[in-house]
């Protein structure tokens, strides 16, 4: 069977492929208007959850700059993730957060980025990202007001929807601050979405919701990913609370719809490289967004080779799209905690072996934990990139004080597994 591969909605509408609920576009006009697809292949519609169906890999600005952005800074940060080998490990988006925007709305009600930071304009930031294959996100808020005091969309949304689409952009993260008096966040986010959907132009949803919402969101298909927790900080403290708060909701974590515990800390400088692996490693565990938060224009070997670790981001990519989850956790001084993720194929998962204590540890993981069956598996370290041998019933590896152990372990295809992957 041959397969269709259309790049843009403009291609999708052409083809005539473009349909109502859940697919991108605005209804179809006359019959008439497009042409029947005439070659014998089977059309692959491009959906809403297509857009994430992986947890989406890039950049913001938040997190470092704050609001000290600009168009220099932007350009210079897509350069670097080429140039570092981050677009090559899987990165993609480049996020403006909050404070790009003029003070005022236009005359019309549309909105335009602060002339000062942005001198060029959005449309030839996109295309300079685009250009470098890689897409541009963006920061609106469901408010009157940004959480930085700019303008809010509420009561603007298809206007700044089909704003932010004519320039480009691929991806929105609309925050949470300035709710209009009376207003719903449940209904402000679906308007969005909608707005979104409505553009025709594939451009991921990122709700900044700062608490799970609701099932609502996977179940209505409202967002790709949505903020779990209040705003991270650059400090083991916050890295562990965030890290359980966003497990609670974890069955509700998968492919076209994430959980997102908040952008990573990782080379910012508050931690020790030992901790920032151990936040990474949790955070590709937990199937989080992997948005890079530091300035990729100075990055240390080891900021790189954490954000580009191959085998830990494979296990954060893996299509099952499960989030892994605290499986095994001893109450005592060293707090050894095991943390597993169902990975695609037969018998398979991603183990953290974590250890939050101020000392190091000896933590055991037991085959039987994982809702393998019993019988030998074989591991491999995902950070070392080494196969460790097979080993019959579990593994036990000591961990230094807020370090982490991240293993592959599979037993023999065949055997049945206990557990079954979250839906
Ligand atoms: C909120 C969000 C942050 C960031 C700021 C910007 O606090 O949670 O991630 O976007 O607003 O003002």
């Amino acid at each position: 069977m041959q397969t269709l591969t259309l790049t843009t909605v403009a291609g999708l509408a052409a083809a005539g492929l473009l349909t109502g609920c859940g697919s991108l576009g605005r209804p179809a006009g006359t019959p008439t208007d497009t042409p029947p697809p005439t070659a014998t292949f089977t059309p692959r519609v491009l959906t809403w959850e297509d857009l994430a169906l992986t947890p989406p890999m890039g950049w913001n600005s938040w997190n470092h700059f704050g609001c000290s952005i600009n168009e220099t800074l932007l350009r210079e940060t897509a350069d670097a993730m080429v140039a570092s080998g981050m677009q090559a490990a899987g990165y993609q988006y480049i996020n403006i957060d909050d404070c790009w925007m003029a003070a005022e709305r236009n005359a019309d009600g549309s909105l335009s980025p602060d002339p000062a930071k942005f001198p060029g304009g959005m449309k030839l930031l996109a295309d300079y990202v685009h250009g470098k294959g890689l897409k541009l996100g963006i920061y609106l808020d469901r408010g009157t007001e940004t959480c930085s005091h700019f303008p809010g969309s509420y009561g603007h949304e298809v206007q700044d929807a089909d704003t932010i689409a004519s320039w480009g952009i691929d991806y929105l993260k609309y925050d949470n601050c300035s709710p209009a008096p009376g207003s719903s966040m449940v209904t402000d986010y679906i308007r969005m979405s909608d707005a979104l959907k409505a553009t025709g132009r594939p451009i991921v949803f990122s709700m900044c919701s700062w608490g799970f919402p609701g099932s609502w969101v996977t179940t209505q298909k409202i967002a790709h990913l949505w903020r779990t927790t209040s705003d991270i900080k650059d400090t083991w403290e916050s890295i562990m609370k965030i890290m359980d708060a966003n497990s609670v909701p974890a069955a509700f974590a998968g492919p076209g719809h994430w959980n997102d515990p908040d952008m990573l800390e990782v080379g910012n400088g508050g931690m020790t490289d030992t901790e920032y692996r151990s936040h990474f490693t949790m955070w590709a565990l937990m199937a989080a967004p992997l948005i890079a938060g530091n300035d990729l224009r100075e990055m240390s070997r080891a900021t790189i080779e954490i954000l580009t670790a191959p085998e830990v981001i494979a296990v954060n990519q893996d299509p099952l799209g499960n989030q892994g989850t605290l499986v095994g956790k001893i109450e005592g001084t060293t707090k050894p905690e095991v943390w597993a993720k169902i990975l695609a194929g037969e018998n398979a998962r991603a183990v953290a072996l974590l250890n939050r204590s101020d000392r190091t540890a000896e933590i055991r993981v037991q085959w039987l934990d994982l809702g393998l069956p019993e019988g030998p598996a074989t591991i491999r370290d995902l950070w070392l990139r080494a196969d460790l041998g097979t080993f019959p019933s579990g593994y036990t590896a000591s961990v230094p004080s807020h370090g982490v152990v991240l293993l592959r372990v599979a037993t023999a295809v065949g055997n049945i597994p206990t557990v079954t992957p979250a839906a």
